[in-house]
């Protein structure tokens, strides 16, 4: 995959990582970036981007935004929300759900047609927690987990026809997610970097920062890893998703 004379699309464009994709794609030379934001005013100085209003929880939206936009290279799944929790309230895990699992996987499905067509890739930001949770956000953690389980299934089923599916494992990025946090963190603009290198370089997983990189082999050469692909064997011939 080449980024060069590609059509992207980026979740959650406005700001923090997915604004720096956008940027990052344009640099790379993309045909067309279409950047999804829940309707604030995104400054596009490039004639290439087209912003589309997209709130990932909004089915009508995801609809639109799936009429309006022709063809389609690679979707980036990067709209994501984080809030502090203890576990204590059950309404976290069902926000973070719906916006960082669910959001995704509708979003996906919507696009799934024209990324068949190009047969093209499908990029879901996730995150170190995904592996192992984070306790003082645990409810952000399922949410990632069950979007790397899913991303995993994705790339069985989907393989078959074509289309690529990625994960990103990030590690701490200095956005406004993790603005409490005083830990060393890479800049958004090295992630935005590191996601389309992995991408360009066809990595199943990507790993993009420093903290991220330093679990990559042992991730890659670890049971999880070789589990899927056993497990990936069981997947039908006649996909449907
Ligand atoms: N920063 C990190 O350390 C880190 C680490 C691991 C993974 N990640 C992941 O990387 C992705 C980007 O994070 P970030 O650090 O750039 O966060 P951020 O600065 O907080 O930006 C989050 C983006 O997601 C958008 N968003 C939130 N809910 C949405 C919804 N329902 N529909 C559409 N867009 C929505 C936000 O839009 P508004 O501007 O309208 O609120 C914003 O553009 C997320 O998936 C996050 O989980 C980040």
């Amino acid at each position: 995959m080449n980024i060069e004379n590609k059509t992207v699309l980026i979740t959650g464009a406005n700001r923090g990582i997915g604004r720096a994709l956008v940027d990052e794609a344009l640099i790379r030379g993309a045909k067309r970036v279409y950047a999804g934001t829940r309707g604030g005013a995104l400054q596009a100085t490039d004639s290439r981007v087209t912003p589309v209003t997209l709130d990932v929880t909004n089915a009508s939206q995801i609809q639109k935004a799936a009429e309006e936009v022709e063809t389609l290279d690679v979707l980036i799944n990067n709209a994501g929300v984080a809030i502090y929790d203890d576990l204590s309230n059950a309404d976290a895990i069902e926000q973070h759900l719906a916006v960082n699992f669910l959001g995704m996987f509708k979003v996906t499905r919507a696009f799934l047609p024209l990324l068949r067509q190009s047969k093209g890739a499908i990029v879901n930001n996730l995150s170190l927690v995904a592996l192992a949770p984070l306790p003082v956000i645990p409810g952000y953690s399922i949410s990632k987990a069950a979007a790397s389980n899913m991303t995993q299934s994705l790339r069985a089923l989907l393989a078959g026809q074509g289309v690529t599916v990625h994960g990103v494992f990030l590690g701490p990025v200095d956005t406004d997610m993790n603005r409490g946090f005083n830990i060393p963190k890479a800049s958004p603009e090295s992630a935005a970097q590191g996601i389309f290198d992995g991408l360009e370089r066809g990595e199943e997983d990507i790993f993009p920062d420093p903290a991220s990189q330093s679990i990559a082999e042992a991730w890659r050469a670890g049971a999880a890893k070789e589990l899927e692909r056993q497990f990936a064997a069981f997947a039908p011939q006649s996909v449907a998703v």
